[in-house]
């Protein structure tokens, strides 16, 4: 097994370090790599926060998450990384903390040249205090600094694009990270790579052989404890805006032919940037859980969508009239992410026999699934049959998402981030949904929590005569 190394000498810091995204993720992720001895010798991760705290608090607050996050970690592990571990108060608006910061680097890296990455663990609004910081204290074009920017980035096209300027001010692309973490599941890889090893399948995902595509993005939690940012934004933009679209992307997207990352975006772009949405009532659902205006931090007036479903096309010639359904909501029946592919039936077939389907099974089981239709003899029986097979990733060398990501960047391996106009193109077409929502005043369900969300969801693709696919 050919296992990749960082064999330079790195410096992480985490901006919002005792934040959630870093405890949830980025901890176990390092420890991850750690665990698989991907980490040079020599590696420093600091953690740069408003909040006072000593290395040896911050240390704690790093074991734990790792702990609670994998209750079988190694604590010779855990020790051997606390070793690389420091902490470093400041705000994240104040210049003076970053040259001080800076400072500090140097003295920890005996001034030494090394990788610096920067990970951007915080609420978006702080994005641009940092950004500015980071760029007005670099030390010269020789100095490697990545950064990596988590989802959400910007709040519609106007403001993405705004903050995207606003980075190119300070840094060139090759230095940004964009990153959604669905690009970092294995399963999710999974679908462009089975499409680009196996033209059985991939002469068949085209329109018009292809029926239509449905999405599927169901969350069991609700909005847990990040209603202060949630309730702002809602599903659409948090949920469908990235991870859906790009799923969709991947499925729907011709195939480069090369790896690299520019033939890849480009064709992710040429699918984004196609899509279309019919401004029409029927086409969109939105819901909201049962509950949610008592959560924490959540307005009792709130209009905040937690479910929403809508009807798509992809304006081009390949995708001609193919319906394209997304849907996903939080506080629901289940966690299950899944993509199902409907293939067209021959006009002959009989109205009740259900049509070929290939299913990719994202989460929590990674599987893909091919459903075929038999007809026995002098039987009038129809019999459903499925190859199925996990796509799991499995072994010792398996890593989670963060970890993956974390290792593209060091590598500057930028397949599996995100462009800015593929970020631009899934905003305008999220802007035409929220603004027609808007304009009309769309009504949201109530659904109870732990039911499969709105009934109305059944009309959408009952418009073209099909039915969602429910994976029991
Ligand atoms: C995040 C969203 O990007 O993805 C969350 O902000 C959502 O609201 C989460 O719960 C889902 O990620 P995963 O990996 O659990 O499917």
């Amino acid at each position: 097994m050919n296992i990749y190394r960082i064999d330079k000498p790195f410096i992480l810091t985490i901006f919002g370090a005792s934040g959630d995204l870093a405890k949830l993720k980025i901890f176990p992720a390092i420890y991850a790599l750690a665990e698989q001895n991907r980490l040079p010798k020599e590696f420093y991760i600091v953690g740069y926060a408003r909040t006072k705290m000593t290395d040896q608090q911050f240390q704690k607050i790093f074991t734990d998450s790792i702990k609670k996050a994998n209750k079988e970690a190694s604590q010779k592990i855990i020790e051997r990384l606390t070793n690389h571990l420091s902490y470093y108060q400041g705000q994240y608006n104040e210049k003076n903390d970053f040259i001080e910061y800076r400072k500090y680097l140097k003295t920890l890296t005996k001034s030494k040249k090394i990788i610096k990455l920067a990970y951007f663990s915080v609420p978006p609004t702080v994005f641009k205090d940092i950004i500015k910081n980071l760029g007005e204290t670099k030390t010269g074009s020789s100095d490697d600094l990545r950064l990596i920017i988590e989802k959400p980035f910007g709040e519609d096209a106007e403001s993405a694009e705004e903050l995207f300027h606003f980075v190119a001010r300070y840094f060139h692309e090759d230095h940004v990270f964009l990153l959604d973490h669905y690009l970092g599941k294995s399963a999710v890889q999974s679908i462009l790579q089975l499409r680009h090893s196996n033209r059985l399948l991939n002469s068949i995902m085209k329109g018009p052989t292809v029926s239509n595509i449905q999405i599927t993005a169901f969350e069991d939690v609700g909005v847990t404890s990040r209603a202060g940012y949630f309730d702002k934004v809602g599903t659409i933009k948090d949920m469908v805006q990235s991870h859906l679209l790009q799923i969709l992307a991947l499925v729907a997207m011709s195939i480069p032919i090369t790896e690299h990352e520019e033939g890849l975006q480009r064709e992710k772009y040429t699918i984004l940037s196609a899509l279309k949405f019919i401004e029409s009532q029927k086409n969109i659902v939105l819901g909201q859980y049962d509950g949610y205006k008592k959560e924490k931090d959540v307005p009792a007036s709130s209009k905040t969508e937690t479910f929403a479903a809508m009807r798509l096309f992809i304006d081009r010639e390949s995708w001609y009239k193919v319906p394209i359904y997304l849907r996903t909501g939080k506080s629901l029946h289940e966690k299950h992410t899944y993509v199902v592919v409907e293939i067209e039936k021959f006009a002959f077939q009989d109205k009740d026999e259900e049509p070929n389907r290939i299913i990719f099974e994202l989460q929590p089981e990674e599987k893909i699934n091919i459903r075929l239709i038999n007809k026995h003899g002098a039987g009038s029986q129809y019999q459903s049959l499925q190859t199925s097979d996990s796509i799991a990733c499995t072994g010792d060398f398996c890593l989670p998402e963060h970890g993956l990501l974390l290792l593209d960047v060091m590598r500057n391996k930028r397949c599996n981030f995100l462009s800015f106009p593929e970020i631009i193109a899934t905003w305008r077409i999220v802007d035409r949904v929220t603004a027609f929502i808007k304009r009309n005043n769309i009504k949201i369900e109530k659904y109870q929590k732990g039911s499969k969300g709105p009934e109305s969801q059944n009309n959408l693709t009952k418009i073209d005569g099909f039915k969602w696919f429910d994976i029991h």
